[in-house]
């Protein structure tokens, strides 16, 4: 461990008298590592900021085609938007060691990470769950697939994870890179690139799943023993997996299915992750899904798995929700006229009066013996009893208007009904 440029990091050494001192315009500073595919130095850029430089160890010179391939891969991957990524800045592809700059990414590898301080669990998995698949979601949206994705191409940056060498393992010659690195690539290596399909994002999502597993485990899901008994198992076996939480179990398992047509993309594998899928309608577009990707990946998720974004069907009520907030409705209520007008008429009131009426020159007849008695208490009983009637009907009937003209606007709100 070196302390330079304000790096201090386990795996960094000093540069050995036959490493070069610059790439280019980079200055070179210490060794970050080797790989299968050449040493990556840390560097410093003409601003004086830290990049890293991986010096390619395959000679392009000798074929123009490979040549032509490797700048055309990295020239996709130099347009992979940085969310959880770290960025491809240069590419030299001429000179006599072809070389790739990169964002310099402090903090251990996951292999490290893992070996040092033992699997993940809880939020810090579904965290390396969402980064990972949120940068592998912007490789594949720039048609660039990573082909080696696996515990050492991610770097537990201070901010999070970050996927490192996307594109690169298919910029060079696959099969090249394959017999020279397998050992350490291959417990990750989809079915498909063993049996010389073809290779698309699929191999992705499965290198994705065994990353995560051996994450969650300490161990990769077809084992790590020889190649070959990797490869049977990877070909012809299920993985070795314990359960694991939701939505990851699933999610896994399906990702490490031996067909890649039955896998599921990037895409939907994030979207799962960040409980988009029970509400599809509720899926912000993929500009959106990928910051927010970034941003979990990043920030302390609150518990495991997501309790503030239901992942399981959210219930759709059967019966109208409550209404405590309903809109008010507007009701009109009759006005005196209006109600005079409706009672005068009434055939009740009418009859009533006018059997008292009778009643009542029956009554004045029997006292007097006069007739005309009797036609004036007929006709004061008819107009007292219809009068008084008329005025109770009228003050006690106040009913909502039929029409609204003229009409006493009030307020009516509908009481809460039962929820679901
Ligand atoms: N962008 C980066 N920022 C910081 N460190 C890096 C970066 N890229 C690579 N490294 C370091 O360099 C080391 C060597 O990387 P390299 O890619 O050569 O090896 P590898 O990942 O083990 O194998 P492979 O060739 O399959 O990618 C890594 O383990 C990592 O520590
Ligand atoms: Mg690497």
């Amino acid at each position: 461990m070196v302390g330079l440029m304000g790096v201090t990091m386990p795996g960094i050494t000093p540069l050995s008298p036959h490493d070069p001192r610059s790439a280019g315009p980079y200055q070179l500073l210490a060794r970050l590592g080797t790989g299968g595919q050449g040493v990556v130095y840390l560097g410093r850029d003409g601003d004086g900021q830290r990049v890293a430089v991986k010096v390619i160890n395959v000679d392009l010179h000798r074929d123009p085609r490979a040549k032509a391939r490797f700048a055309r891969e990295i020239a996709a991957a130099r347009r992979v938007a940085s969310f959880c990524t770290a960025q491809i800045l240069f590419a030299e592809v001429d000179g006599d060691a072809p070389y790739v700059v990169s964002e310099f990414i402090e903090g251990p590898t996951l292999r490290r990470h893992v070996r040092e301080q033992g699997p993940m669990s809880g939020n810090t998995l579904h965290r390396l769950a969402v980064g990972i698949a949120t940068a592998l979601t912007t490789i594949h949206r720039s048609d660039v697939v990573h082909c080696d994705l696996k515990p050492d191409n991610v770097i537990l940056g201070l901010d999070g994870p970050r996927v490192i060498d996307f594109g690169i393992a298919r910029a060079l010659d696959l099969t090249e890179t394959m017999t020279r690195q397998v050992m350490g690539t291959a417990p990750y290596m989809a079915p498909e690139r063993f049996r010389n399909d073809e290779v698309g994002p699929a191999c992705d999502v499965f290198a994705w799943a065994a990353t995560i597993a051996f994450a969650a485990t300490g161990r990769p899901p077809f084992g790590s023993d020889s190649i070959g008994a990797v490869m049977h198992r990877v070909l012809h076996e299920p993985p070795d997996l314990p359960v694991l939480p939701d939505p990851l179990d699933e999610l896994i398992r399906q990702c490490l299915h031996k067909d890649q047509q039955a896998r599921p993309s990037a895409e939907q594998v994030l979207l799962r992750l960040l409980g988009y899928v029970a509400r599809p309608s509720a899926t912000p577009p993929l500009e959106a899904v990928l910051r927010e990707g970034n941003v979990r990946a990043t920030a302390p998720a609150p518990t495991y798995p997501m309790p503030n974004r239901p992942t399981m069907t959210i219930p759709v009520p059967t019966s109208p929700a409550p209404t405590a907030t309903a809109p008010a409705e507007t009701v009109r209520r009759e006005t005196w006229p209006q109600r005079l007008r409706r009672e005068y008429a009434d055939p009740w009131g009418i009859s009533t009066a006018v059997f008292l009426g009778l009643t009542g020159a029956a009554a004045g007849y029997a006292a007097s013996s006069d007739t005309g008695t009797a036609v004036i208490a007929a006709t004061v009983t008819f107009v007292v009893v219809y009068s008084v009637r008329l005025l109770l009907a009228t003050a006690l009937s106040a009913r909502p208007g039929a029409d609204s003209a003229g009409a006493t606007p009030i307020t009516y709100r509908p009481p809460p009904s039962p929820g679901p």
